[in-house]
């Protein structure tokens, strides 16, 4: 069976620094280069690209072997692949200067790099070599560090499109062998590109770090500065039970709520999507942050009117970004406390995003309650959090995410599947369901009969 006319299998893999391997040797721009020549001649549908592990030729990489034919080619770079695609896919000709005609020659090469290549699991075994990922879990602070420094100097907008370091380093008002140190760090890992002694941006890191990016996200990755200060008080929060709760100025909210607007317009679309605004005329958005959520809603149905309720200090950033998105007709800000006021009556929606995880079991089963007595008859109530198995080991970014509550909260944490259906099958709710969104976090829905 061919369901694809061709189907290309390119080796991505990446090994330990100085191993050669086909990520080593540019695969990733040769694998880039296919894809958009197969975009631009309308090939996507009649050539089916999959990225894999290594094919064993590591060292004349990148890499890619071709079928219904199985053409081997080798050392295959961005340049080559217009003529590939144009000869081989287009007029059936593989491209005879890439292409491994010696099969023998072909198998020994592969087995003897696979041999060489257990020889050496064995040598670093034996040597006690530590495990590549434990190595990569133990010191990942580095290049994350080495990220949020340069956000906080914002480096990438003093670099722009061409600067030598010492140029960065008067624009950020910093020391100019240390700032030359970052800039080789940040582009070892690859969000800089450095000719001679110029430094430049990414596409990336002009797109998300910088300012004028079409996604400028500084702001929100800000919040993790700030983070990056509570989660060094991990270990003194695991002894004592609580984290330090650091003084969070009106700086740090900003920060956070810009981070809150950057995650939930993300996955606003999916969650209208899977929600629905059939029958809502009325929404309560409870600690609803930037409105993110909310606009999203409003934007889907011209007859769907949303309150968000926030802590007074957040609202006006909230209005900011409702006037922004243009519903201010249909969306309204209400300052509340959302762990202890009762929420109105008669929504025909509640939504609580990325708020559970804030508090603890008791003030979420309370929370549920006051939910519940929100709703009209047959209104929804719609939780988005992490949502964790029975063990509470997964998914991997809902247990770590505990930690951050644990150092960011008094009593917060993610939860299991089981307490959010206990929670509100206590409050009264009936038909409550688990909704799998891609992505960390998924939905429980439960209605009011
Ligand atoms: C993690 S953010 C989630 C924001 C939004 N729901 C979202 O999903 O993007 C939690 C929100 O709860 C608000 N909040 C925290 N404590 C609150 C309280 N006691 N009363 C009302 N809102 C509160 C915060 O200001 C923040 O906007
Ligand atoms: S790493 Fe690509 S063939 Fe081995």
């Amino acid at each position: 069976m061919e369901p694809f006319r061709f189907h290309v299998f390119a080796c991505d893999q990446q090994k330990p620094e100085g191993v050669p391997g086909c990520a080593a040797r540019g695969s990733a721009a040769t694998i880039d280069a296919l894809r958009r020549e197969l975009a631009t001649r309308g090939l996507v549908n009649e050539v089916q690209l999959t990225t894999c592990g290594s094919l064993g030729l590591c060292e004349r990489g990148p890499n890619m072997i071709v079928y219904p034919e199985g053409i081997w080619y080798s050392g295959v770079k961005p340049e080559d692949v217009p003529e590939i695609v144009s000869s081989h896919f287009q007029n059936g000709r593989p491209v005879a200067r890439l292409v491994n005609t010696d099969a023998a020659a072909l198998e020994g090469e592969i087995r003897s790099n696979r041999d060489k290549y257990l020889a050496g699991v064995r040598a670093r075994d034996a040597a006690g070599v530590m495990p590549d990922d434990l190595s990569q879990n133990i010191r990942g602070y580095q290049e994350s560090r080495t990220v949020l420094t340069a956000i906080e100097l914002d480096v990438f907008t003093a670099v722009g499109e061409k600067a030598a370091a010492a140029e960065v380093a008067e624009t950020i008002h910093a020391d100019a062998r240390a700032t030359e140190l970052l800039l080789n760090a940040l582009t070892a890992i690859g969000l800089l590109m450095k000719t001679g002694q110029t430094f430049s941006v990414t596409p990336v890191s002009r797109r998300f770090l910088a300012a004028g990016g079409q996604n400028d996200s500084r702001a929100a990755m800000m919040h993790n500065v700030g983070l990056w200060r509570s989660w060094s008080g991990l270990t003194d929060a695991v002894r004592s039970g609580s984290g330090a709760k650091g003084d969070r100025d009106a700086e740090w909210t900003r920060w956070f709520i810009a981070a809150m607007h950057r995650n939930a317009s993300e996955r606003a679309r999916a969650v209208v999507d899977a929600v629905g605004t059939a029958g809502v005329s009325r929404m309560l958005d409870v600690g609803g942050g930037s409105g993110a959520y909310s606009i999203a809603f409003a934007k889907a149905s011209d007859s769907l009117r949303a309150e968000v309720l926030d802590l007074e200090s957040v609202l006006p950033m909230t209005r900011g970004y409702i006037a922004e998105a243009g519903v201010e007709s249909r969306v309204s800000t209400r300052p509340g406390d959302l762990r202890r006021d009762a929420l109105g009556s008669g929504y025909d929606l509640v939504l609580v995003s990325a708020v559970c995880h804030m508090l603890s079991s008791g003030e979420n089963a309370d929370l549920m309650k006051r939910c519940f007595a929100a709703l009209g008859s047959g209104g929804r109530l719609v939780v988005q959090d992490f949502i964790l198995n029975p063990a509470k080991t997964a998914p991997r970014a809902g247990a770590l995410f505990s930690l951050n509550m644990l150092v960011g909260s008094q009593n917060g944490a993610s939860y299991s599947e089981d307490e959010y259906l206990a929670w509100m099958a206590a409050a009264g709710f009936v038909d409550v369901t688990r909704v799998r969104l891609a992505g960390p976090t998924n939905l429980m829905v439960g209605t009011r009969r």
